[in-house]
């Protein structure tokens, strides 16, 4: 069914296509309501109850507004945003890119969203009984050396309405943010971040786990850095992995020179082996989030079998449809089995 459907959206430019699909699971919800997640190898992380490990990668719904839609196709978390403090266009289009042959997209949207005071109106009507992680960024004109004040601005306004907050310092696609992942800058932010949080703790009453969303095109020495920090100042999960700067997998493939960000199935080998070092590290101090070329319910299992607790779609979703999150979910539930035959 998604394949007929598939083929009339992809007649359409991809970002036309993209809102056609969130006006259609607006209204799918509208009529159906929000069912709640299934339940399937349920587990907790960060100290949240996640009723299945299967969920919906940040920039899909970038402004929170199909939460409930997209919620009642069974995943158990939806992360959206980036959203910035104010509302900002992005990168001028074209600055979404298909490969279908590849089962990738490149993309340079650049944070385009409708600023935080927009998204928080919206996350005060969700109906969705999953878990709802907020994803924040900093806006293109504010300068790096000042981007906490932009993460600061970000975490105080969704801190009531969010069940975890993802820090994103690894989009490609605005101008020095991934410096952001490195040394001093780090640890600033991380303790601004924290400082912040105990505050919010005390007036809200409740704790929000903060998660950092880091790139693939890291090395181990720089990986092992960055998870030293992030443990250090008590993060509470780290996402694994934004886009990808690299090509390999795509040379000479139709629009694989474009700039941006690549996803999809390329990315998957290169995201799986930042989720195997982390773990393999860190451990049980880190919880990972995979994320990064699930395109089948097998790329789901290896994500599991190299450490990670739960696991997020996007690329996949775009080409595969719901039918990605049913097979993921079954292959959670699989590797789950696995797993306790292998205790006894
Ligand atoms: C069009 C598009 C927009 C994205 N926007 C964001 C974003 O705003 N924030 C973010 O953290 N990640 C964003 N991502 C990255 C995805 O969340 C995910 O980390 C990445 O695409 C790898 O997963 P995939 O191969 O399953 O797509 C975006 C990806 C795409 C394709």
């Amino acid at each position: 069914m998604y394949a007929a459907l598939r083929s009339a959206l992809f007649l359409l430019p991809p970002e036309t296509a993209h809102a056609v699909a969130l006006a259609g699971l607006r209204v799918r919800a509208r009529v159906l309501g929000t069912a709640e997640p299934p339940r399937v190898a349920p587990v907790t992380v960060m100290g949240l109850q996640f009723a299945n490990r299967v969920g919906l990668a940040a920039g899909f719904d970038k402004d929170g507004d199909c939460i409930d839609g997209l919620g009642s196709l069974g995943f158990g978390f939806v992360e959206v945003g980036t959203v910035t403090p104010r509302l900002q266009p992005g990168n001028p289009g074209p600055r979404l890119f298909r490969l279908p042959g590849q089962r990738a997209l490149i993309n340079r949207m650049g944070f385009n969203n409708a600023g935080v005071e927009a998204m928080v109106e919206r996350l005060s009507r969700r109906k969705y009984g999953g878990i709802l992680g907020v994803n924040i960024g900093k806006n293109l004109d504010t300068p790096v050396a000042e981007a906490e004040r932009d993460y600061l601005a970000c975490l105080e306004r969704v801190y009531p309405f969010a069940d975890y907050i993802a820090v994103n310092l690894s989009s490609p696609n605005t101008p020095g943010l991934r410096e952001l992942q490195f040394g001093t800058y780090l640890e600033s932010l991380l303790d601004a971040l924290g400082e912040r949080r105990r505050a919010l703790v005390a007036r809200w009453g409740k704790t929000v786990p903060l998660a950092v969303k880091i790139a693939p095109d890291l090395d181990d020495a720089e990986l092992d850095e960055i998870g030293r920090i992030l443990v250090a100042k008590g993060v509470d999960a780290v996402i694994a992995t934004n886009t990808t700067v690299s090509r390999e997998g795509v040379a000479g493939v139709r629009h694989s020179r474009e700039a941006g960000g690549l996803s999809g199935a390329p990315l998957l080998a290169r995201s799986t082996q930042v989720v195997r070092h982390l773990t393999s590290e860190f451990g049980a101090q880190l919880p990972v989030i995979a994320v990064g070329g699930i395109t089948c319910g097998d790329d789901a299992c290896a994500k599991l079998a190299a450490g990670a607790v739960l696991v997020q779609l996007y690329t996949g979703f775009i080409y595969r449809g719901p039918a990605l999150v049913g097979e993921a979910l079954a292959a959670t539930e699989a590797a789950r089995q696995v797993a306790k035959s292998a205790d006894v």
